[in-house]
């Protein structure tokens, strides 16, 4: 069987269910895996493309024309081996160092699934269910159903809690969790956090929210002690005086404005955090920093400098805890229509050594920049990392 025809022949029949493109053969292609299924996008047939990078994933929805040109282009140097999932069989493509294809014929595993873009969402946190803190922050009514004014919030929670469930596997469930969430504020994200972990997931957590609101942390103790979340507790107080854990699982930070993010993410490296959940706010620091003249018709225009900055911080944030041993990846928080702060960082400790890979890089755009990062102050400040190593 010759395995173009057979991948044409499948996509012109509509029967592909999965393609899985992996075991790279190229080393210039940065992408490890593209992972291919069919996807509805209004009344249009299109195929859903997502390339895995170390860090990161890109998507991409191309025409069956398209997605075939695409499959047969990788498999022509790039990728050894490709499943197909398909209706009536599944496939297994091995390509040798020659690029011969040598197609297996298996049973077919996997049901076909409805496709179509429009289908209800299925949410952690489920419509329709009632749910305790939510009720009781106004959320939803005593029947499970989502305010309309508080669907953005609802949708915000639920994807947040589907990259908080991507990760809890780094946690033990015989231990308890320590978690902080530093600038928790009215900590709708903090009760979905312990509602997730500890009634779904069923984890033995230990959850401290701080803020330096007074009002804020009464009222969520309040909120905490009448919902009888018996581990999840609020305190005042300043990120970068809290000295209260000397080891922890996870630090949140949602939102906490400027340096603050900062200051938190300097506590989760000391702490070796087993992970950090950050959504940066307001980047002012490099704003004023920022200098170089071949920039320059890009940040002569004020807005263009102001999200320039808030990247470049961010990239600045993710790189340094990148050299500190955590795989890092920056992800969508929430639509864009919705604010445009909206960049979560998630790391996960993965070696303790200092990454030197990637430090050269770091220097030539922290240089480049002009920048004089307050998180790399506070790492060197503190001996992280040897001046000789990042200066
Ligand atoms: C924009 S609110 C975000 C609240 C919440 N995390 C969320 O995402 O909805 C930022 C919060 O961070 C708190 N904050 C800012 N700097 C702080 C610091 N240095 N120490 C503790 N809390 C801080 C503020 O008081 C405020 O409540």
């Amino acid at each position: 069987m010759n395995a173009n025809n057979l991948i044409k022949d499948i996509i012109d029949k509509k029967e592909l269910i999965q393609l899985v493109l992996s075991n790279k053969r190229n080393k210039d292609v940065e992408y490890t895996k593209i992972n291919i299924r069919p996807i509805k996008i209004k009344d249009d047939f299109m195929y859903h493309l997502t390339y895995s990078y170390s860090n990161k994933e890109i998507h991409k929805n191309l025409s069956d024309k398209e997605c075939i040109e695409e499959i047969i282009s990788h498999i022509n140097g790039n990728f050894k081996q490709v499943q197909l999932y398909c209706v009536n069989n599944d496939y297994q493509i091995l390509i040798n160092k020659k690029l011969n294809a040598n197609v297996i014929k298996k049973k077919a595993t996997k049901k076909p699934v409805d496709i179509s873009h429009n289908r209800k969402k299925k949410y952690i946190l489920e419509e329709d269910v009632p749910c305790d803190f939510l009720q009781y922050l106004g959320v939803m009514n005593e029947h499970g159903n989502v305010k309309k004014q508080k669907r953005d919030k609802f949708r915000q929670l639920n994807r947040f809690l589907e990259m908080v469930k991507d990760i809890e596997s780094n946690f033990d469930k015989n231990k308890k969790i320590k978690i902080i969430d530093f600038g928790c504020g009215k900590s709708y994200l903090t009760f979905a956090l312990y509602y997730y972990l500890v009634k779904i997931a069923k984890f033995n957590v230990e959850i401290v929210g701080l803020d330096l609101k007074k009002d804020v942390i009464e009222y969520c103790n309040k909120v905490a002690r009448a919902l009888n979340y018996d581990n999840l507790n609020f305190q005042i107080g300043n990120i970068s005086d809290f000295n209260e854990f000397t080891e922890i699982d996870m630090m949140v930070t949602l939102h906490a404005c400027d340096i603050a993010t900062d200051m938190a993410l300097f506590k989760a490296i000391c702490w070796k955090s087993k992970v950090i959940l950050s959504v940066p706010c307001c980047q002012h620091e490099l704003n004023s920093q920022i200098k170089n003249d071949l920039l320059n018709p890009m940040l002569k225009y004020g807005i263009i400098k102001e999200r320039f900055s808030s990247l470049a911080t961010d990239s600045i944030r993710a790189n340094l805890l990148e050299i500190l041993g955590y795989k890092t990846q920056i992800l969508e928080f929430i639509e864009t229509e919705h604010t445009p702060k909206n960049l979560l960082i998630r790391a996960v400790k993965s070696k303790e050594e200092v990454d030197k890979s990637i430090v050269d890089e770091y220097k030539e755009l922290r240089n480049f920049l002009n920048a004089s990062p307050y998180l790399e102050k506070l790492i060197l400040e503190n001996n992280i990392i040897s001046k000789e190593q990042l200066i």
